[in-house]
């Protein structure tokens, strides 16, 4: 029987580590702030955006939303984030993404100051986590070395293999397994025998965006094996982007969909909204 990764323990875990954390900057006076745009009504953002807002309420962060219409030009969203970079009661800037197509969604994640940047978009943190110096980590990859250190998995000397070459999740994920000593392979829509390549994996990361692709062909016995996936199927019913029924009976361990990934990537925004507050602190 595998070890199934429970994502809703580890991150009501790391949430309550944050709530513990903002209770005792509030006992100083401290009001930790996150500003949350969100340009447009595609669906699916309205309830990520909605479920960043709740989390923040729980853990005592104060919110700060921006609601803005499908029609909103590039220099409008430039200018509100340009604003809220000089104010000094916001600690962290968030952008919703996809943005409409009349926006360059890389002029805007330019325009987000770094030591606010809580998504670790912004090219000066993506260096940083590349040339091992401190900043902001994209959350979804940050939540699943949590995931693996807190389910007591280590990644040195493991051979890793990422499914996916985004930059929210399998480029900061290649970087992340890397700095954490693994021997790390990133496929991708051009790679040759991904079969071949997944199979060598010991932990294998699928952010593929296909459903159930990652069937037990791609998966070597007693390999740890993360779905970053979420879909809905014919039946309405959420999968991953691993077959899990016929993959989990061969892996050491395996996040669940949902309950594995998913609930990460909120906990660890929360977690950097605090860092983006002490790193203010540090540097006044
Ligand atoms: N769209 C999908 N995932 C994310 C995320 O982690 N942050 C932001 N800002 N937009 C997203």
């Amino acid at each position: 029987m595998p070890q199934i990764i429970d994502g809703k323990a580890i991150s009501a875990q790391i949430k309550e580590e944050v709530k513990a954390q903002v209770a005792a900057y509030r006992e100083q006076g401290a009001e930790i702030t996150l500003a949350v745009i969100q340009v447009g009504n595609d669906p699916a953002s309205g309830v990520y955006v909605g479920n960043k807002k709740k989390a923040c309420a729980y853990v005592g962060i104060r919110s700060l939303a921006y609601e803005l219409p499908e029609e909103t030009t590039e220099e409008e969203l430039l200018t509100l984030i340009s604003d809220l970079n000089r104010r000094e009661d916001v600690h962290g800037i968030l952008v919703q993404l996809p943005l409409p197509a009349q926006i360059d969604e890389n002029k805007v994640i330019n325009a987000i100051d770094p030591r606010k940047d809580v998504d670790g978009f912004h090219p000066q943190n993506v260096g940083a986590l590349c040339t091992g110096q401190d900043g902001f980590v994209s959350c979804t990859p940050a939540g699943i070395i949590q995931l693996l250190t807190r389910s007591g998995i280590s990644v040195a000397g493991k051979e890793c293999v990422v499914i996916g070459r985004s930059n929210i999740v399998g480029k900061p994920m290649a970087l992340l397994l890397l700095k954490e000593n693994g021997t790390v392979t990133v496929c991708h829509s051009k790679t040759k025998n991904v079969k071949e390549v997944a199979k060598r994996a010991d932990i294998l990361v699928a952010a593929v965006g296909r459903p159930r692709m990652i069937t037990e062909e791609y998966v070597k016995e007693g390999a740890v094996v993360i779905d970053v996936g979420i879909h809905r199927n014919a039946e309405n019913k959420l999968c991953g982007d691993v077959d899990y029924e016929s993959v989990a009976p061969h892996t050491s361990a395996i996040t669940p969909v949902p309950g594995g990934v998913g609930p990460m990537t909120i906990a660890m925004l929360m977690y950097n909204c605090v860092e983006a507050y002490r790193f203010r602190e540090r540097n006044q």
